[in-house]
């Protein structure tokens, strides 16, 4: 890690995700299922997103990604970039993640997703 920069943090990651679905959080659960979110560090961790109940499902975070360079490789990354799946880019309909919330996102994956 460079010194002169601060470590993205959980806190950093959860503000962004929760101002994505801002106004629209009680639809969450509905359409990706009740294992999808980031209330804690653990939850995001093991979120699954399992669209309107059925298969398959997508781990939003594959822990072999996590730490070794392959942030873009993760269902969280590819689904706010390009939509995953055949499904549409989130958060559905936008406004989307700008690129530069997009990289924090990236290299806290990249960085071992600390807290
Ligand atoms: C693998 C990951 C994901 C999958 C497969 C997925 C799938 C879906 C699907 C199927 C819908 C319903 C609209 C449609 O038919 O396309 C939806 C809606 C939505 N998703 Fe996702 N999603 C994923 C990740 C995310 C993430 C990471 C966020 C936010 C950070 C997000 C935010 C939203 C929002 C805000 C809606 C609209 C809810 C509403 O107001 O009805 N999704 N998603």
């Amino acid at each position: 890690m460079d010194n002169t920069e601060k470590q993205v943090g959980f806190a950093e990651v959860k503000a962004i995700l929760d101002l994505l679905v801002k106004g629209r959080e009680d639809n969450l659960p509905f359409v990706h299922g009740d294992a999808f979110g980031w209330a804690d560090k653990a939850m995001l961790a093991n979120a699954v997103a399992r669209p309107f109940g059925s298969d398959p499902a997508f781990r939003l975070i594959d822990p072999s990604l996590v730490g070794v360079g392959r942030a873009k490789e993760t269902n969280i990354y590819i689904a706010l970039t390009v939509g995953i799946g055949g499904f549409e880019r989130m958060p559905f309909g936008g406004p989307y993640a700008t690129p530069e919330q997009l990289a924090v996102i990236a290299e806290w994956i990249d960085d071992g997703m600390p807290d």
